[in-house]
């Protein structure tokens, strides 16, 4: 459970979170919403402890992560949450079955593009027969659902997911929705920044952070 209250973000002297107050409960999944430059990825970051508040409370399970250490954050990171980020975050020269188990760090490099975890992971976002492809060799948005197949083979707790559908058709990107929101074998709390409209209104709940729309409801959305 993510808790925060009252929360202050200011980056530069500008105030990019003002006062929010927000639950989000175990298994839930949350769409931020809102214009390009309202807040989505800071308040992304904010709440996987990438960025720290200026002020107000945060805490993840009843602990109090405000101003966590970076071994503190690092094992979150490592053990509870997977990341799908903007910029697919993916290393380019490497294969894309190695981009997908680099969040497992036992498996071995060599047997990235035959372990079986990895095959399944690809081939849910449908990219099975790419599994040796360099990551530089794939399309924008086949790159993107190689950072989806990581953050499911991770099979986290937590996913923190910014703009996951930017770059897909619309037949990926309700392939993509489906995939993150599915409920797994284990409850999995979804957090995604997104301007996929689509993608939002399947999530539980939608957070508007247009300045004048904070806590907007699914219907308060705009179309
Ligand atoms: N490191 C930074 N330094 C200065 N300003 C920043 C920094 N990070 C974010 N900002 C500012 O914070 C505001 C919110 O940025 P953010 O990236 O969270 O927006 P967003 O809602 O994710 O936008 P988009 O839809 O374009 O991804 C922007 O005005 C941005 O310029
Ligand atoms: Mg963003």
């Amino acid at each position: 459970m993510i808790s925060v209250r009252n929360l202050d973000l200011v980056i530069a002297g500008r105030r990019i979170i003002s006062g929010l107050d927000l639950d989000i409960a175990d298994g839930r999944s949350v769409a931020l919403i809102g214009a390009s430059g309202s807040g989505k990825t800071t308040l992304l970051n904010v709440l996987s402890l990438i960025l720290r508040p200026t002020a107000g409370d945060l805490t993840i399970d009843g602990e109090r992560l405000e101003r966590p250490s970076d071994r503190r954050r690092q094992r979150f990171w490592r053990e509870r949450a997977a990341f799908v980020l903007q910029n697919y975050g993916l290393i380019d020269d490497e294969t894309a079955g190695y981009n997908v188990m680099l969040s497992d760090p036992p498996l071995r490099k060599h047997r990235a593009t035959t372990n079986p975890a990895v095959l399944d992971a690809l081939d849910r976002v449908g990219l099975r027969e790419r599994v040796a492809s360099p990551v530089a060799q794939l399309s924008g948005g086949e790159q993107q659902r190689v950072g989806i197949a990581r953050a499911l083979f991770k099979n986290a707790e937590y996913v923190f997911a910014d703009e996951p559908t930017a770059s897909l058709d619309a037949e990926n990107r309700a392939r993509v929705a489906e995939l993150l929101l599915q409920p797994g074998d284990r409850a999995r709390t979804v957090v995604v920044a997104t301007h996929d409209l689509e993608l939002a209104r399947r999530c539980d709940e939608i957070v508007d952070l247009t300045p004048s729309g904070a806590n907007a409801t699914e219907s308060d959305a705009p179309a």
